[in-house]
């Protein structure tokens, strides 16, 4: 096990100039205070469900869109729009299917949308899930279209834009849409009612025109989207994409130099914000009596011992997390390095998700089997190097997890952003710890601290867990130093920020367009 508790100081991330909670709360009030927020995603925040004991509890699911977004929700206190999935969602709705959340200390209204089981099927698993997913994701998956699965997305973007227009009641809102479930949504609601502000986020890759054009519906998708006022992506690259598509696969006008859009007299503005989390909130667990037990728990639930080298993985279970590759790469860094034998210790923390999908069951054989494999291949006396956990664990948990690693591996084949390597950095508040992470994550274009690698290459994949294992103290601290401050700079609310400040822009625009059509009239 390693770990050098240096007393960390929760107040050294004041020393930096990030945008804290109050400051988006009031630029949120100054710019759009008269306007009521209505977020929309499809996963919701919260999910009820019955427990054996006859009770209710609530959960938050793991998903990166959740982790950034909810103190987003909180600081502005609006209403969340979001599928409810969870089987005693229904249970806990008042009579406009709404509840207040977090449970404990409501600070937002959830808005529910009720989706059929075969809904979900063909809008969530297969449309979304099985199609855009794979679609917007270099992982050499290949994505399923079928127009039946087309015709059922449309129907249930339809009915989120229904909910939404009912909440905005005919007057002017600030709707802000997350993700490639509900691409069609802003346009709907731009024909139905023009007074509202339409903001959406595409938190996956954009994958380039070659790409884009084996979808069959490809031209419809970026019409929809093209409904939005503002059109956010994690990079710039992805916003490139979006444009050079909208130029070539639909009658639109693009202006790259001003990253606009405009198609039948409207305009999209066109950016990049990559988004983080509440680096404050993560570091304070990462320092808390709660998690200095929790490690104390994992340690003898994991049979670590003081001169043994932890690694940590921990994400979803997906194909786009390059998990395959990264057991492989454990195997081979065993090989490249003996003296490791016995002192090694990987824990690979999954949350199951997408069960429903063959693909992600598969993988999970898969895992499970390479796993068996590379433990059995190894194994000496009581020692196995790796330790897979396939469950969903608290919060304080994973934070003490990541707390416990020499080294965390993040070996994404594709990611948008990869939160996971943000929170690992967060929560280091002892200031130690190293990085493996993907380059083919949006976070590696900020976290330059990081040991960078191609995840497709095991060879480098081994040799560098194995420099991030070996690495010298002083250097561990020097990079971790560095991520650290651009975590806590670039965190949740400088995200939210950045884009209330180009929506604000958008407004003015606006409202100077409606003023000029009221003088021509
Ligand atoms: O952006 C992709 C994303 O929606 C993430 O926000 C989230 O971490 C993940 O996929 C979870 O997906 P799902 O909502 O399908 O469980």
């Amino acid at each position: 096990m390693q770990s050098t508790n240096v007393p960390m100081s929760i107040g050294e991330s004041n020393n930096t100039n990030h945008c804290t909670r109050q400051q988006l709360q009031e630029l949120l009030q100054n710019s759009f205070g008269d306007l009521p927020m209505l977020l929309v995603s499809n996963r919701e925040p919260w999910i009820h469900s019955h427990c054996d004991n006859g009770w209710i509890e609530a959960n938050r699911p793991a998903s990166g869109l959740v982790t950034a977004l909810e103190p987003f929700a909180e600081a502005t206190g609006g209403t969340w729009i979001a599928h409810g999935s969870g089987n005693a969602d229904r249970c806990t709705v008042d009579e406009k299917d709404a509840v207040n959340v977090p449970p404990d200390m409501p600070q937002y209204r959830l808005r529910r949308v009720w989706l059929s089981k075969a809904e979900v099927e063909d809008y969530y698993s297969n449309l979304s899930n099985r199609g855009l997913w794979p679609l917007c994701h270099v992982a050499f998956v290949a994505p399923l279209f079928e127009h039946h699965h087309w015709q059922v997305y449309r129907e249930v973007n339809q009915r989120f834009a229904e909910v939404i227009l009912e909440e905005a009641a005919g007057k002017p809102a600030l709707v802000f849409i997350q993700d490639y479930h509900l691409s069609l949504v802003s346009r709907i609601l731009r024909e139905a009612n023009p007074n509202l502000i339409t903001v959406q986020f595409w938190h996956v890759p954009w994958p380039n025109r070659e790409v884009l054009r084996t979808f069959p519906y490809a031209d419809e998708l970026i019409h929809g989207l093209l409904g939005n006022d503002l059109l956010g992506f994690q990079s710039k690259s992805h916003a490139h994409n979006f444009l050079d598509a909208a130029d070539r696969l639909v009658e639109a006008r693009v202006d790259l130099e001003q990253e606009q859009v405009s198609q039948n007299g409207h305009r999209t503005l066109v950016g990049s914000y990559p988004i983080s989390i509440d680096f404050d909130y993560w570091n304070e667990v990462g320092a808390s009596d709660e998690v200095d037990l929790s490690m104390k728990q994992w340690i003898s639930e994991l049979n670590l011992e003081t001169d043994q080298l932890l690694i940590v993985g921990m994400e979803r279970l997906d194909y786009t997390k390059g998990l395959m590759q990264r057991l492989h790469a454990i195997d081979r860094l065993l090989q490249l390095d003996p003296s490791l034998k016995g002192r090694l210790q990987v824990v690979q923390l999954l949350v199951s998700s997408r069960g429903t999908i063959s693909e992600y069951r598969i993988l999970r054989q898969e895992i499970e089997a390479l796993t068996r494999q590379i433990n059995r291949r190894w194994a000496d006396g009581g020692w196995r190097p790796i330790q897979l956990k396939i469950e969903d664990r608290s919060l304080i948990d994973r934070v003490a997890l990541l707390r416990l690693g020499r080294c965390c591996v993040v070996s994404s084949l594709h990611d948008g952003m990869n939160l996971v390597a943000k929170e690992f950095v967060a929560s280091r508040s002892d200031g130690d710890g190293t990085l493996v992470l993907s380059r083919f994550t949006g976070s590696a274009q900020e976290l330059t601290g990081a040991l960078l690698v191609n995840p497709y290459s095991v060879e480098a994949l081994a040799q560098s867990m194995q420099r991030a294992l070996l690495m010298p103290e002083r250097e561990r601290r020097m990079r971790m130093t560095q991520m650290r401050k651009q975590v806590a700079d670039q965190n949740i609310y400088q995200w939210g920020s950045s884009i209330v400040s180009d929506i604000q822009r958008v407004r003015q625009r606006k409202a100077l367009k409606s003023d000029v059509s009221t003088l021509t009239v």
